[in-house]
């Protein structure tokens, strides 16, 4: 179940042609299943290595065969990990939790700013700070894991919690698809501050045929199958700040 804001509806870019309808979707993913664990791994992983070569910059591929390539790729990925209720952009909920209350977004900003912050590295086009005693507790809480389930079905919490700190211009994430500890992948937004804030959350149809730009607001939470969508951060204007916090969850009883 989606839970849309009215305020931040996402905008898309649309590229123009047809579908991928050649068959070799079909063929790859007919192959995968033949595959053990592993091997599905690396089919996945290069895939992932496809999509990064000829979609470095988060735009749709200007050449045609690579354009061809990324569509397909798009789709392996979008599918490869069999999730019963993958939807078109991967996105399962998207909206303001009733736990996540005014009071607890003040919280978890505190505890990203004073806490988190002052021992954040330095990780490709941001800061990142992992763990801090809040997120880590609603990592793990009842609240959080019912909200995800009735929107994924049955998870495990891996009890992962970053904050993402994007802070200078130009910062941001290359388009990607996350590892399996972010298979069902959760942001709340913390802060978005700016005189031109421009940067978004993007994510690719795995149809190939849309790119949404995705503005979430202080407070909005959205999850995601990140697994198996190629997604990224664009850029930030000068005196942009984007403040996120993240948390990974895995489907139960599921096997990688
Ligand atoms: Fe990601």
């Amino acid at each position: 179940m989606i839970t849309q804001n009215e305020a931040s509806l996402p905008q898309a870019s649309a590229r123009p042609g047809a579908p991928v309808q050649d068959g070799t979707v079909d063929m790859l993913l007919t192959f995968a299943d033949s595959l053990s664990t592993e091997e599905r791994t690396a089919l996945r992983s290069l895939m992932c290595v496809i999509t990064q070569q000829v979609c470095p910059a988060g735009e749709f591929p200007s050449d045609p065969v690579q354009l061809a390539r990324f569509r397909q790729a798009l789709m392996v990925l979008g599918t490869i990990q069999r999730h019963p209720r993958m939807t078109s952009n991967g996105v399962i909920y998207r909206g303001r939790p009733a736990f996540l209350t005014d009071d607890f977004l003040t919280a978890l900003q505190r505890e990203a700013n004073e806490e988190v912050r002052p021992r954040a590295i330095w990780q490709r086009g941001h800061m990142l700070g992992v763990s801090g005693t809040l997120a880590d507790k609603l990592a793990m809480s009842p609240e959080m894991q019912t909200l995800i389930e009735q929107a994924s079905g049955p998870i495990n919490a891996t009890g992962v919690a970053s904050y993402l700190f994007y802070e200078v211009e130009g910062a941001g994430v290359s388009a990607h698809v996350d590892t399996e500890v972010f298979s069902i992948n959760v942001s709340i937004m913390l802060r978005h501050e700016g005189i031109h804030r421009r940067s978004r959350l993007f994510i690719f149809n795995m149809d190939g045929m849309q790119r949404e730009d995705i503005e979430l607001v202080p407070g909005e939470m959205i999850v995601t199958f990140g697994d198996s969508i190629v997604h990224g951060r664009s850029p930030l204007a000068a005196g942009e700040l984007v403040n996120i916090v993240t948390f990974g969850y895995q489907p139960a009883n599921w096997v990688a």
